[in-house]
């Protein structure tokens, strides 16, 4: 194994001793999340060896180790986005060292555009599929044979016991939790008017600048993955303002109360 991710390892672990069961990706606004968490220890990305450095406004860029509803977590509170300008190995390298801390499943979540025209503002959709729409693939280049195969399957990239959870406890809470087709384009610009209305020809529900990558490296590794969109802003024809960072993060923090206490019921039902 390349001498990096023992390196980062080697750090965490003289930092922590918790041993993480669930791995959890916080996106854009999302950061509520973190106040249910009981913290054993947060570190900084730019103390970790060969972790690049987050610079995106709402984002704080911290590793956290600790329980959520009693199961040991690892969370990433900040992500790194390609249009940062990292590349799609450094986007996905969190990925892979928390897969190596030992985590059994991964909880993605995402700011994203909705275009499908049943979706409101603040709602939640489930992600069971995706459609890539980045310029790039993280596998790339020479296979990394200690963590997958060359070519890794797809044809179920969500976790389907995963999405039945989160279903079943969406409803026990009542809680609207929509499923569909995540979009995943490099941004950092958003989409154009004709773009919104091609994606949602082609099949997509929600639109984002994350996940995507996030989820091939997770599948390559055979980690089982949970990924939920909160709508933030609408994208569809008759209903389409312009879109603003400060817009999406505002709607993501009036959302984020639901996507947590999801998460936590989730979390609580996990062996
Ligand atoms: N497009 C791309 N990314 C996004 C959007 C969008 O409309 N909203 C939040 N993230």
């Amino acid at each position: 194994m390349d001498k990096s991710f023992l390196e980062s390892l080697e750090y965490l672990g003289s930092q922590t001793s918790l041993k993480p069961k669930t791995g959890i990706v916080i996106g854009t606004g999302l950061g509520d999340l973190v106040n249910h968490i009981d913290i054993e220890s947060e570190i900084e990305y730019e103390n970790i060896p060969h972790f690049p450095i987050s610079t995106v406004e709402g984002h704080h860029g911290k590793l956290i180790f600790g329980f959520l509803n009693q199961r040991p977590v690892v969370v990433m509170n900040g992500r790194f986005h390609y249009y940062e300008g990292y590349s799609m190995q450094e986007v996905t390298y969190p990925i892979r060292i928390m897969k190596l801390l030992g985590i059994k499943e991964i909880f993605l979540s995402n700011a994203a555009g909705g275009v499908n025209p049943d979706f409101e503002i603040g709602d939640l959709m489930l992600i069971h599929d995706h459609i890539d729409f980045f310029p790039e693939n993280p596998l790339r280049g020479a296979n990394l044979e200690n963590f997958g195969p060359r070519f890794p399957d797809m044809s179920q990239a969500y976790d389907q016991d995963l999405i039945d959870l989160a279903l079943s406890e969406a409803k026990k809470m009542d809680l609207l939790l929509h499923q569909g087709v995540y979009l995943g384009n490099p941004g950092p610009s958003f989409e154009t008017p004709a773009e919104y209305i091609h994606y949602r020809t082609i099949g997509a529900d929600t639109i984002g600048m994350s996940t995507v990558p996030e989820v091939i490296v997770a599948r390559h590794m055979k980690l089982p993955v949970c990924a939920l969109s909160v709508i933030t802003n609408l994208a569809i024809p008759g209903r389409f303002d312009k879109n603003s960072h400060l817009d999406v993060q505002k709607a993501a923090a009036k959302a984020q109360k639901n996507l947590g206490n999801l998460l936590i019921s989730i979390l609580g039902k996990l062996q």
